[in-house]
């Protein structure tokens, strides 16, 4: 395959504007490794036909594929681990007794870039390692990604012998798991708190609610920074003042702006709103609820995208 630089910048671009993986002339083997066997099986003649194809508004299909072929999906069962024991044994108990002191027994949780679904099983055991009497609660987990097949595959809630073994704590698999054919099914009790939702990250986003817990792991370290800026400052707007942001083990806020408190517990750090960085008349002193309105939060500077974002359910 004979690209000059400037194909390989062309395609670059438009990969970044799809889906914001920043690649740069480093990357330029995933031309040949991930686009090669596209190209090949859509039978284009070259990377840069299937672009073309791609950009004109007819290429719905091949901007599909093109995002399957481009992102990276890699994901396994309370992967780092750090984080899930933050989660359990400092965010959620003290997000929980703020609820319970204020007779509130709503939970929602964001696996932002979801994969295939093992991280938002994971919270989903915590939550209910933490929460004995989950059924008086009011309790979602939106699990979003970019990638319809990575979600196909999340929404079974089937995992292989292998991935069972990748992360998930032994005492974990006869509890919350059972034997199907294909592998190990998350129990329904967790299932049924997850919903799962295509949404390209880059894209604007509205919920109908803030997110209590989101996790942002291991997407962001693929954006240029400015746009991982605007991501984590978009989602620090559907947060509580008490909402934590977990993000990846090599993904630190600290070039984000004071608007985010780093918190530690143990080996992990996760990230709330900083209540001195806020604008007087946001912060609501009977509630640990941002007052500001959901509909008000500021408009994304994310690149527009072709990719369709189907509305929040
Ligand atoms: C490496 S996996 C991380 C999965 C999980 N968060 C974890 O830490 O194990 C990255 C995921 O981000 C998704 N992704 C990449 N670009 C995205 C975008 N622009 N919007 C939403 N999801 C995206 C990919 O499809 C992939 O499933």
């Amino acid at each position: 395959m004979q690209l000059t630089p400037t194909n390989v910048e062309f395609i670059f671009d438009y990969i970044e504007d799809l889906c914001g993986i920043a690649l740069d002339d480093t990357k330029g083997y995933l031309i040949e490794a991930r686009l090669g066997p596209l190209v090949k099986q859509l039978a284009f003649k070259s990377p840069m036909e299937l672009i073309e194809k791609a950009k004109q508004p007819s290429g719905e299909a091949i901007r599909k594929a093109l995002v399957e072929a481009m992102t990276t999906r890699e994901t396994f069962f309370f992967r780092d681990s750090s984080p899930f024991e933050a989660l359990q044994f400092k965010a959620l108990p003290e997000m929980l007794d703020g609820k319970l002191k204020e007779n509130k027994r709503k939970l929602r949780v964001w696996s932002a870039a979801a994969s295939t679904g093992q991280e938002a099983c994971s919270i989903g055991i915590v939550i209910c390692e933490m929460i004995p009497d989950m059924h008086n609660w009011d309790i979602q987990i939106l699990a979003t990604d970019i990638s319809e097949d990575a979600l196909a595959k999340a929404r079974t809630g089937i995992y292989t012998k292998m991935e069972m073994e990748r992360g998930l704590p032994k005492q974990y698999v006869s509890k919350y798991f059972s034997p199907v054919s294909g592998g190990f099914k998350i129990t329904d009790s967790i299932h049924r708190l997850i919903r799962f939702q295509q949404l390209n990250l880059l894209a604007p986003f509205q919920f109908p609610n803030l997110f209590d817990i989101i996790f942002c792991r291991n997407v962001a370290i693929y954006f240029e920074k400015k746009v991982k800026i605007d991501l984590f400052r978009r989602m620090l707007n559907l947060m509580p003042l008490n909402g934590t942001l977990f993000v990846g083990a090599s993904e630190s806020l600290f070039d984000c702006g004071t608007e985010f408190r780093p918190m530690q517990h143990c080996k992990s750090t996760f990230y709330q709103p900083n209540l001195l960085t806020l604008p007087p008349g946001t912060i609501n002193t009977t509630s640990p609820t941002l007052m500001r309105p959901l509909t008000s939060a500021p408009p994304s500077q994310a690149p527009s995208t072709s990719f369709s974002l189907r509305p929040v359910k």
